[in-house]
């Protein structure tokens, strides 16, 4: 099946008006989402509270979460946040026994370092696995650091500074056989390229709906594999964790069965409209078929901004790249703003101005960039 993008890309207004490089930021509005957003505001106008309909909306979200990760819909928490659920695997984990390290990079986001270092207290002892000289961190490195005392290896799949992507089934590999178990936060990943947790062989995978999934703020997931859910018990709980909701008991905790359990409170109604919708283009679409443009349109802007004498710090090899191709300013904040001044939208952390690259964007997009950053050279270009 070939697919029509220009046809994909006019279900997005945004990217009539912006060069839109911002998706791992935010995503561009799709019209199904925005639809959905409509959707939910007439049903509070036409029948106030429709518990059933939205219930079913959660559950919806929970499916298709489940089809993208290529896993069963029991295996995956609806969380409001990649932190809520990272919170609550960290709030199942013991750190009492002999397996009390917690095996992180330096390629983390900041959640999900700062998560484990508040379980210090409960007797975890977190560990940084640094990045070599060339900026990358090889898989000996984690192979150093990996060991009999490990409980856990939470890693990034791609960085959100400088848009590497770590070779998260080697270090499954590693960590399995060493037995800790690995948390991947494929936020940075999920939606542009196919995150396939079984494949990865990865035990839990956390992340959000409002980057490259399409949805929305205030809505994430977390997957936890079947056969761990019942060893885990979350003291991060709450009444939508429970084995029977309804049941409204007060007198005991009976988590799901279901790695519902790792859930808390009422479902983010209105998140779950949008995050369905856009889900579904996500679904539609085929994370394959769109790792593959992704792939192109990466490709294109590196080889582009190599061209122009200003390459990128992002890895240039597809196995070591996602949809980020991050650039060194020596004023990544002026360098940003002055993209913005042209309607060109991109993002800055560190010293790099990073353009976030989804399937909806084209060639022309890449390329209006890469002219952009031709003339910006001289006065923004990284320190001589
Ligand atoms: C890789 C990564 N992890 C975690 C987060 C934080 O997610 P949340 O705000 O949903 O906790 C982000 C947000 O940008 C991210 O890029």
């Amino acid at each position: 099946m070939t697919i029509d993008f220009e046809a994909l890309r006019r279900r997005f207004p945004v990217l009539e008006r912006k060069t839109y490089l911002n998706s791992g930021s935010y995503c561009a509005l799709a019209d199904t989402v925005r639809d959905a957003f409509d959707a939910y505001m007439e049903d509070r106008l036409a029948v106030g509270a429709n518990w059933d309909v939205w219930i079913g909306k959660n559950e919806a979200v929970r499916a298709a979460m489940a089809r993208v990760l290529r896993v069963t819909p029991d295996e995956i928490a609806v969380t409001t946040s990649a932190s809520a659920g990272i919170n609550a695997l960290a709030s199942a984990l013991d750190f009492t026994g002999p397996r009390k390290k917690v095996v992180i990079s330096d390629f983390e986001f900041p959640t999900n370092a700062q998560i484990w270092h508040a379980q210090e207290v409960l007797g975890a002892q977190v560990v940084h696995v640094p990045r070599a000289a060339d900026g990358y961190i090889p898989l000996e490195s984690f192979a150093r650091l990996i060991d009999d005392r490990t409980q856990l290896v939470a890693v990034t799949q791609v960085c959100y500074r400088n848009g590497a992507r770590l070779d998260i089934a080697g270090i499954t590999r590693l960590a399995h056989e060493r037995g800790a178990r690995v948390m991947v936060d494929c936020y940075q990943a999920i939606g542009a390229m196919t995150v396939d947790a079984r494949a990865l062989d990865v035990d839990f995978a956390v992340g959000g709906m409002l980057k490259y999934l399409l949805g929305t703020a205030g809505i994430g997931f977390l997957y936890v594999r079947s056969g761990l859910i019942r060893q885990l018990v979350p003291s991060n709980s709450g009444w939508f964790a429970q084995q029977d909701i309804a049941a409204m008991d007060i007198t005991a905790n009976r988590p799901s069965r279901s790695a519902r359990r790792f859930e808390a409170g009422t479902p983010p109604v209105v998140n779950c409209y949008a995050a369905e919708a856009g889900l579904q283009i996500i679904l539609e679409t085929g994370t394959d078929v769109i790792e593959s443009r992704v792939r192109v349109l990466t490709r294109r802007c590196m080889e582009g901004l190599a061209a122009i004498g200003w390459p990128a710090v992002t890895p240039m090899d597809d196995a070591r790249r996602g949809p980020m191709v991050a650039v060194p300013s020596r004023d990544a904040a002026g360098l940003y703003a002055r993209l913005l001044e042209q309607d060109i939208v991109t993002s800055f952390r560190d010293n790099n101005v990073r353009a976030t690259i989804h399937f909806y964007n084209s060639e022309a997009d890449v390329d209006r960039f890469v002219a952009a950053m031709a003339g910006h050279r001289a006065r923004f270009g990284p320190q001589a």
